[in-house]
Formats: structure tokens, C-alpha cells, sequence
């Protein structure tokens, strides 16, 4: 099943020789694949005494890391013990434990340590990957990591990446820092020519699957900075329609709720087409109306307009959920109380919804009706925040958001639902 290792895969396991050895790129680019096969070497050729493996969590690291070594070695040869968190690899015993686990760091902090994997590194405290530095004190001891790229201010990029003795470069090129102060760390910088085995159609869905930002830095491995307007993507001539076709199922409104700031809510239907309609928009916004509305009158001017709705020749819309922004518990209650169906809180992880907007918008899945002016008047200027990213965060600004995070709430919280309308899917054979 798994075929020999070719090119810059090969080439990378063969100059993983520093105290420190990074992978990092482009998703399914062979990082892992190319990382495990040294590690297997490693442990067992490696410096004796205790070893560890770190994921963002221990489960990550199991999904990531361990179930694919299990099919690489079989299960005889790689047993992992989930209460003990401990994994059995060819016959030595590991450390299993998370970054973001309270608990393992903890335990870490003891630790005199041979040898340790790491799986996408970026999402650690740096905290913790400093004192796992520290604690590799057995000497010989190494280290393999692998990671996507962040924003160029990331301190693994910064502190770490920077600085390294030697870099193979996405182009294939070998770097070697004449610094002083260069780390003893050699980082592969991977892209997706640099996995021979992905099929091209494959190749195509992951492309459409990251947009924007998320292009830049999972399909193109840069370290690029999140700036400028966050759907890129976004074409007015190609998004916006005058009529909405017929529709198979109102699957959601998302709602974005403010008692200063404005109120959204934005209607989305499944066409009959396999295309997502963001068909109608309310939004009151008690500056410009000079009136804020309690709880109770937002839920009757609510319901309003969805009884109000015509398409299609009828008249009033049941959609299937109402997604609202997860902080706005009384209006919920108030939507709840007043025997509005299929209110749940929508998923708010700002990134992941970004993402699901951008999939939507680039892969020519969603379009906006004409009528939806706060949504309209956003989208094209919704922009990342310049401060956050020199700090190394990716978040937009908190200007003119409101229908942009509605539009976030309703089609990440039903990502799952119409993922399948993009095409060609996404799966792989292992
Ligand atoms: N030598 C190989 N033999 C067989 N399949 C391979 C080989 N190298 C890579 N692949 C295929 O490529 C896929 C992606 O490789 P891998 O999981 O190592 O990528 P990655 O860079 O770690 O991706 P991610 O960033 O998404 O974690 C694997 O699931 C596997 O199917
Ligand atoms: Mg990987």
C-alpha cells in the first residue's frame, strides 16, 4: 500500500540529521508520511531512554499520527494504550500526550527526554514547545515535527523556522545559513508536486476546497500574512442574482444579533439546481431606524418576515434551523418561547466558518439575492485586522461585520449539509 518514497520525501529523511527537524508546507503533501518513516527509523536506531509524541491534543495526534502508523506497521507492531497514554512502537514504550492538554504538560515538565515526534506544531503554546527543548537533554537526542504554515509573525516561523541551519525549499533548493546564530534545525518546506502520489482530480478538489488566505497557505505552503479583504473570491457579477430559482428546502437562517449594533438574519435555500441562495435578508440597526427593539419585538418583526416571504408563488418559509450568534442567550430564549422551530446556536469557530464561506463563494456554490443590501454592502470589504496579524493572529476586523457573520453562522453550521455539492469530492485512496 505504501509505495517508496520518491524525490524531495526521500531526500528529506535523508538529511534529517539536526538536533531539530521540521516538515512543513502544503496539506497532503507527504510531511507526515515522510516525517513517520524517520521517526520509525529513529526509534529504532535511536539514542536509549524515554521518547514522546505530541499532538494539539491526544486525539489529534491519534487520528493523525498513530492510526496511520498502525496500518504502516500493523498492529502487532504499534499498540496504543489509551488510559495510559502510552504507545508500544516497535516494541518501545512512548509517551503519548497533547500540548493543549493541562494535564500533559504537566507531566512533560519531569520528563528527560531521547526523542520526541511533534504533530502540527503551529497550534502549540510556544511555551511548551520551549520547555520540550529543554527537556531533551539525553545526548543525541532529536526531534521531528511537522506543520501548515501560518502567518509570517508565528513564532515558530519567527523564533524557530528563521533561523535554521539549513532549508530545503519549496523550489527543491538547499539552503545552509552561514550564521553563528543559526539553530541547529532543518526545515523541508513541502508543496503538493512534492507528493508523486496524489491523483490529479484530487488535486483539483483540494484546490477548490481552500480559498483565499487558506490557498495561499495550505495549497501553495506559504507563510503569508492574513491581510487585505478576506473573500477575495467574491465576484459581484458572479454572485449576486435577481431571482432566485426554485428551491427543494429553506435549510437555515443565521442570525447575527446587536441591540446597538445591527440585528441579521439571512435566509438560505438548497435550489432545486444544487446551489446554495442566500434569498432574503432582515436587518434593523437601531442607529440608523433611531428605535432599539427588546428581545420580544425582535422575534415578532422576525417572524414577520419569514411569514412575509414570498417565492415562488407562496407566500411565508419554515426553514429548517435558525442559527444564532451563540452569545445572544436571551434572544434564543425569546425565539424558543415564542415557538420558533429548529433554533439552535450556530458554530462560531470565526476561521473554520471563513473557510466554509470562501469553499462556498470559490467553488461557484452560493449565491446572494439583490435584495440582501447589508450583506452585499459587506461582504467585498469585509477585511482581515492588520494588528492581529502583527501579532500573529488571523481574525477580521470588528467593523461592518454584521450580515458577514451572519452568512458565517448559517453556512458553517450547515457545512456538513451541502459540502457534497462541490465537486469532484474529496476522497483519496490510502
Ligand atoms: N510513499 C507513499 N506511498 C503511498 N501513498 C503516499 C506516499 N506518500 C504520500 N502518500 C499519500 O499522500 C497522502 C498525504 O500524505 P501525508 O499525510 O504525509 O501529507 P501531509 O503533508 O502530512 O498532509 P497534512 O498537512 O494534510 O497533514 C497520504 O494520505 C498518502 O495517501
Ligand atoms: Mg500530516
Amino acid at each position: 500500500m505504501y509505495k517508496a518514497l520518491a524525490g524531495k520525501q526521500l531526500h528529506s529523511t535523508q538529511l534529517a540529521t539536526a538536533r531539530g527537524n521540521l516538515w512543513e508546507g502544503a496539506v497532503r503533501s507527504s510531511k507526515t508520511i515522510s516525517s513517520i518513516m524517520v521517526w520509525l527509523r529513529y526509534v529504532r536506531t535511536g539514542p536509549a531512554g524515554p521518547l514522546l509524541m505530541v499532538g494539539k491534543t491526544e486525539r489529534t495526534l491519534k487520528r493523525n499520527i498513530i492510526d496511520p502508523l498502525i496500518e504502516m506497521v500493523g498492529p502487532k507492531r504499534c499498540v496504543y494504550k489509551v488510559g495510559a497514554g502510552e504507545v508500544v512502537l516497535l516494541g518501545r514504550t512512548i509517551y503519548v500526550a497533547g500540548a493543549n492538554d493541562e494535564k500533559a504538560s504537566e507531566k512533560i515538565k519531569g520528563l528527560t527526554l531521547a526523542g520526541a515526534y511533534m504533530d502540527e506544531v503551529t497550534t502549540y503554546p510556544e511555551s511548551f514547545f520551549a520547555m520540550l527543548g529543554t527537556r531533551l537533554s539525553i545526548p543525541g537526542a532529536q526531534w521531528f515535527g511537522t506543520t501548515n504554515p501560518e502567518g509570517p509573525n508565528h513564532w515558530l516561523l519567527k523564533t524557530y523556522l528563521s533561523r535554521a541551519r539549513l532549508h530545503v525549499r519549496r523550489d527543491g533548493s538547499v539552503v545552509e545559513s552561514r550564521d553563528p546564530a543559526a539553530i541547529d534545525l532543518h526545515r523541508f518546506s513541502f508543496s503538493l508536486d512534492d507528493n508523486p502520489f496524489l491523483p490529479a482530480d484530487y488535486v483539483a478538489a483540494l484546490k477548490l476546497e481552500y480559498q483565499g488566505l487558506f490557498y495561499r497557505r495550505y495549497v501553495l505552503g506559504e507563510w503569508c500574512l492574513a491581510e487585505g479583504i478576506v473573500y477575495d473570491m467574491w465576484d459581484e457579477a458572479r454572485h449576486i442574482v435577481d431571482i432566485v430559482p426554485a428551491v427543494d428546502r429553506w435549510m437555515c437562517v443565521g442570525i447575527d444579533y446587536g441591540t446597538v449594533n445591527p440585528l441579521s438574519a439571512l435566509l438560505v435555500g438548497a435550489g432545486a439546481d444544487g446551489r446554495l441562495y442566500v434569498a432574503s435578508e432582515y436587518r434593523h440597526d437601531s442607529r440608523t431606524a433611531r428605535r432599539q427593539l427588546t428581545d420580544a419585538a425582535y422575534s415578532e418583526a422576525f417572524r414577520d418576515w419569514l411569514g412575509s416571504y414570498e417565492h415562488g408563488g407562496t407566500r411565508g418559509v419554515t426553514p429548517q434551523w435558525i442559527f444564532v450568534d451563540p452569545s445572544a442567550a436571551s434572544f434564543m430564549t425569546q425565539l424558543w418561547a415564542d415557538g420558533v422551530p429548529g433554533v439552535a446556536k450556530a458554530q462560531n469557530d470565526v476561521l473554520d466558518g471563513i473557510r466554509s464561506v470562501g469553499v462556498a463563494l470559490g467553488s461557484n456554490v452560493l449565491s446572494v439575492h439583490r435584495s440582501c443590501k447589508g450583506l452585499l454592502s459587506e461582504i467585498g470589504s469585509y477585511a482581515w485586522d492588520p494588528k492581529a496579524a502583527e501579532r500573529g493572529e488571523d481574525k477580521p476586523l470588528k467593523i461592518d461585520d454584521h450580515s458577514a457573520d451572519a452568512l458565517r453562522y448559517a453556512l458553517h453550521s450547515t457545512a456538513h449539509e451541502w459540502r457534497g455539492l462541490i465537486r469532484p469530492k474529496l476522497e483519496v485512496a490510502a
